[in-house]
């Protein structure tokens, strides 16, 4: 902070008025003693190189990147960590006097909710994935990292999933079905959505074959009350049927710590926004 101006930050998306992140970096700013702005920033896809610019050249600092830029902005780094070329997307930015650096926080945000929050264990486990995007392709470094049995990725357009297993077929176990195909044998230990469906408010025929009584299902999306996979999912009896929230704050505490060099603690930032949820 110089002269009494706050540091800058914000996120960019489209639309992005649903965007929890200002509240979160608000409370992780009032928790670690910064002095921070954050602004919600709604930038249409044909504006974004401009905008993204703009706010460096106006002294911003960092920016977190949401849907729909995350590969979009890719094109607009000088550098990236290896999680981001990974990810082959940048959900954050930090402007430096060399330029400007993209990173990816989703993975090791998602990571950090399974295994601390959540308190399971990847090492073994037998993993389906429903979706082959965007978000299914950050998440599979960092999980295959640490060391499953095996992953499936189940999705509606089979070319989409067997192309991604194949791109990831180097680091670990990794295999592409359709839903259709999806049965109850392995027992998967964990289902993931990575689907977009929810938010789109559609209801796939989610493979009912992949639950059984110690299954855990994981939610991407979230919400006030349960997603429509978190539904279905509770349903079918999964042994948990969490969503997306800590992820959600894990990713953002990442973000805030590349930015300011302090970690927040995350459980009563995580508390706070889910304290609707019954
Ligand atoms: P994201 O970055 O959120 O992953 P994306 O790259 O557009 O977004 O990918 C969306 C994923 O959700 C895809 O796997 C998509 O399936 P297709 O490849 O068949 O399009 C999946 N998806 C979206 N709506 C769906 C629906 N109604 N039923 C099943 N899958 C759906």
């Amino acid at each position: 902070m110089t002269g009494g101006v706050k540091d800058r930050y914000g996120v960019m998306g489209y639309p992005v008025s649903h965007s929890r992140s200002p509240v979160i970096h608000r409370l992780f700013a009032l928790q670690t003693g910064q002095d921070i702005q954050y602004e919600l920033l709604q930038v249409a896809p044909d504006k974004l190189e401009t905008a993204v610019l703009q706010f460096g050249r106006t002294g911003g600092k960092g920016l977190n990147i949401t849907v729909p830029h995350k590969r979009d902005v890719v094109q607009l780094v000088d550098d990236m960590s290896e999680r981001a070329s990974n990810a082959g997307a940048v959900n954050t930015l930090v402007f430096r006097d060399s330029g400007i650096f993209g990173d990816n926080t989703d993975g090791v945000g998602f990571m950090r909710d399974l295994e601390i929050n959540q308190g399971l264990t990847i090492r073994r486990a037998k993993i389906l994935i429903l979706g082959a995007g965007g978000a299914t392709r950050g998440l599979m470094g960092p999980l295959l990292e640490a060391e499953p049995e095996s992953i499936v990725i189940a999705n509606r357009t089979y070319p989409k999933a067997r192309s991604l297993a194949d791109q990831f077929a180097s680091q670990g176990p990794v295999d592409a079905c359709r839903f259709s195909d999806v049965t109850s044998l392995p027992v998967y230990d964990l289902v993931i959505n990575a689907t977009s469906a929810g938010v789109k408010g559609e209801v796939p025929p989610y493979p009912e074959a992949a639950i059984h009584p110690h299954t855990v299902c994981y939610d991407l999306s979230y919400g006030l009350t349960p997603t429509p996979f978190s539904a279905w999912a509770a349903k079918h009896r999964a042994a948990k049927s969490l969503m997306g929230w800590g992820m959600l704050v894990e990713q953002a505490a990442e973000s805030f710590y590349i930015w300011r060099g302090i970690r927040p603690d995350t459980a009563p930032v995580l508390k706070q926004l889910t304290v609707s949820i019954t």
